[in-house]
């Protein structure tokens, strides 16, 4: 007489072992994952919403927009569009400092960067408005836009 069925369902997961370990790892690496990517996005989430009440507060959108879908059709916006900024300038090395010193100190009256984009007037100093910690941290912000 053979083994017993018993014998046999024993044996047989006794040789998947290794296999049944690896998936079970596999799962859980999987979980684990899924939820410190949860856990990032959710706080990268807070930081967005946290970065956009700052510019409410120091009044950024008087000039500008998120999106230049949210510009009135063919009225040139007093400044550029946050997600055009973003495509403009995110792969430039230094950008963020760059940035952050022209929303800080204003922009160059006599030359503007965004010549047929937004009105050409210069945005004026944001200093008294914003501290230049939290005037980084949207300048991230607008830089993360896509
Ligand atoms: C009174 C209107 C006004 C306000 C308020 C304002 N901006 Fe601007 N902003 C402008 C204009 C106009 C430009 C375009 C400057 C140019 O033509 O070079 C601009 C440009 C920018 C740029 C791109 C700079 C460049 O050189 O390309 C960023 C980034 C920016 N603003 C962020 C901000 C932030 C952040 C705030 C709030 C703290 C803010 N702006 C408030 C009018 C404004």
């Amino acid at each position: 007489m053979g083994p017993e069925p018993k014998t046999l369902m024993v044996q047989f997961f006794f040789s998947m072992y290794p296999q049944i370990m690896k998936s079970c790892a596999q799962i859980i690496v999987g979980f684990g994952a899924l939820a410190i990517s949860t856990t990032l996005a959710f706080a990268q989430s807070v930081n967005d919403e946290q970065a956009k009440s700052k510019a409410a507060k120091a009044g950024c959108f008087v000039c500008h927009t998120i999106s230049h879908r949210d510009n009135k059709d063919g009225v040139l916006p007093v400044g550029p569009a946050w997600e055009d900024v973003s495509k403009q300038y995110r792969d430039k090395p230094g950008a963020a400092d760059f940035l952050t010193r022209i929303v800080l100190e204003g922009s160059n009256p006599y030359s503007s960067h965004w010549k047929n984009k937004a009105a050409g007037i210069a945005m004026p100093p944001n200093a008294v408005a914003i501290t230049e910690s939290d005037a980084r941290q949207v300048v991230y912000w607008i830089l993360s836009l896509r």
